[in-house]
């Protein structure tokens, strides 16, 4: 096997011949330019491990040609050679991204030794930056849905700037976990990011909390106290909930992104801070500065960069990855052996609305792994834990008899379970089960009125309704 493909760049034949010998034997593959321009065009064409590169060359010398290579943006390791060296010539190559300059006559050994290094480097190189990708802060933020693809790169973006930032969506869409991205992404990350949730704080208590006080600046105020603002200088201030922050509150904190100073309650001295803003809140802000709510100028300050977060029904097809990634976190979190969920099961979950998004998904998921006795998860243990879907009753859940469950009991649960799994076959479309179970249509849906049961999904009102929705009302 090829321990990798080297560019040998000379001008002088019988230094090619004996280089390639040697590299050849060593295991290396080579390619060969005797020229500068000969050699530029090699590298803009194939992806070499290295190139060995002299200085002395017709048309462009070695360095001419290192210097263009780097500013196409090419990162090929180099290692450069002359036979007329001078310090000031290794200097400069260094400085142009010369991984080694070596004397001619070349020693094989210290040839051999210095491709070995500059290969090495490149090597974990690459793997470090395989990390930094796979590790990097957006990338808790699961998803291969298009949706949260563009959600990941504009948390990216965000990092890199310190403008305020507004994370909106749903409970349980992941809004904290966004603002950590971007606070972990940003040059702020060495700082711990600060948070406060102003649903969580009463009310006469969040000017103190954000902005600290004096000794003795109120009642139980006994010693000075340090506020978030103050906390977050250097760093990200979270506000969690901010639709829920009081409105004299607003104009204060208004100020304070404005003139980037606090005074501590009590105290007559301002403190510059300087901290980044991520607010997040589940309310519909826009609407509330429209109701008079929330204070229209304090909107616009907070939300410079928007970050929606759309719900999981919308981005279904996430549900599947992200049961991949909850279900060993949670079997090794709760001891429990491997785990896995049948087809069968993960579709039926792709199909519930989570009213709680992933947070409910990953709670979802916590009570499978624990309440399930074998090694496989199945469509009916989801269907057990779905209530919304399943609809079902705790007793004679199975259709089957027990004292005193009573005839209409049991058939009614034997009915939910037969008209259950046959719209789950058919997808939640009516109509083909209907058609299966030889029932006319109305008569079939009249019989999910009867029980209760909507069909899965039904509540999601962003879903494109079956062709046979209009018929929901017939009567039988
Ligand atoms: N895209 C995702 N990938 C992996 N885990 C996620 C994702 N989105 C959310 N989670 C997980 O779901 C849970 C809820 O997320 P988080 O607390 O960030 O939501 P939230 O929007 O702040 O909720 P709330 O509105 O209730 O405060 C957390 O355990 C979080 O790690
Ligand atoms: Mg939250």
């Amino acid at each position: 096997m090829s321990r990798g493909t080297i560019l040998v760049v000379d001008d002088e034949p019988n230094i090619l011949r004996t280089v390639k010998t040697a590299l050849r034997v060593e295991g290396y593959d080579t390619d060969t330019a005797s020229t500068g321009n000969a050699a530029l065009e090699r590298l803009q064409s194939r992806a070499y491990d290295l190139a060995l590169l002299d200085v002395q060359l017709p048309e462009v010398n070695g360095l001419e040609v290192l210097r263009r290579v780097r500013a196409q943006g090419l990162d090929v390791p180099v290692i450069v050679m002359s036979g007329h060296g001078t310090i000031e010539m290794a200097l400069q190559a260094t400085r142009l991204g010369a991984r080694d300059f070596l004397e001619k006559p070349l020693s094989t050994d210290r040839l051999l030794l210095a491709i070995g290094n500059a290969l090495e480097v490149a090597r974990l190189k690459g793997e470090l930056q395989e990390l930094k990708e796979a590790a990097g802060p957006a990338a808790a933020l699961l998803g291969d849905s298009a949706v949260m693809r563009e959600l990941r790169d504009r948390v990216r973006l965000a990092a890199s700037a310190s403008a305020p930032v507004l994370v909106t969506g749903e409970r349980g869409t992941g809004k904290e976990l966004v603002a950590r991205a971007i606070h972990d992404g940003s040059k702020r990350a060495s700082h711990t990011m600060e948070k406060l949730n102003c649903a969580a704080v009463p009310h006469d208590l969040i000017e103190s909390e954000l902005f600290g006080h004096e000794a003795g600046a109120f009642t139980g105020a006994v010693r000075e106290r340090k506020g978030k603002f103050e906390r977050a200088s250097g760093s990200t201030l979270f506000l969690d909930e901010v639709g829920d922050m009081p409105q004299p509150m607003q104009a204060k904190l208004l100020r304070v992104l404005q003139e980037g100073e606090v005074e501590r309650v009590g105290g007559a001295r301002t403190l510059k801070v300087d901290v980044r803003i991520v607010a997040a809140t589940n309310r519909d802000l826009a609407a509330d500065v429209a109701a008079g709510r929330f204070r229209a100028d304090l909107y616009y300050r907070l939300n410079v960069v928007p970050i929606h977060i759309p719900p999981l029904r919308m981005r279904r097809d996430d549900v599947e990855l992200l049961v991949g990634a909850f279900l060993p976190a949670s079997c090794r979190a709760n001891d429990r052996a491997p785990k896995t969920m049948t087809r069968a099961a993960v579709t039926l979950l792709a199909r519930h609305a989570f009213p709680g998004n992933v947070r409910e998904l990953k709670n979802l998921i916590e009570r499978l792994v624990i309440l399930t006795p074998d090694e496989a998860i199945t469509e009916e243990d989801v269907r057990m834990a779905l209530p919304a879907v399943a609809g079902a009753t705790s007793t004679a859940r199975d259709g089957t008899w027990a004292p005193g469950i009573g005839w209409h009991k049991l058939m009614e649960t034997a009915e939910r379970d037969l008209v259950l799994r046959a719209l789950d076959h058919f997808k939640g479309n009516a109509t083909h089960a209907a058609r299966d179970l030889g029932l006319e249509r109305s008569h079939f849906y009249k019989k999910m009125r009867a029980l209760g049961i909507k069909r899965p999904g039904a509540h999601d009102a962003h879903d494109a309704p079956d062709a046979d929705d209009g018929d929901d009302d017939e009567n039988a």
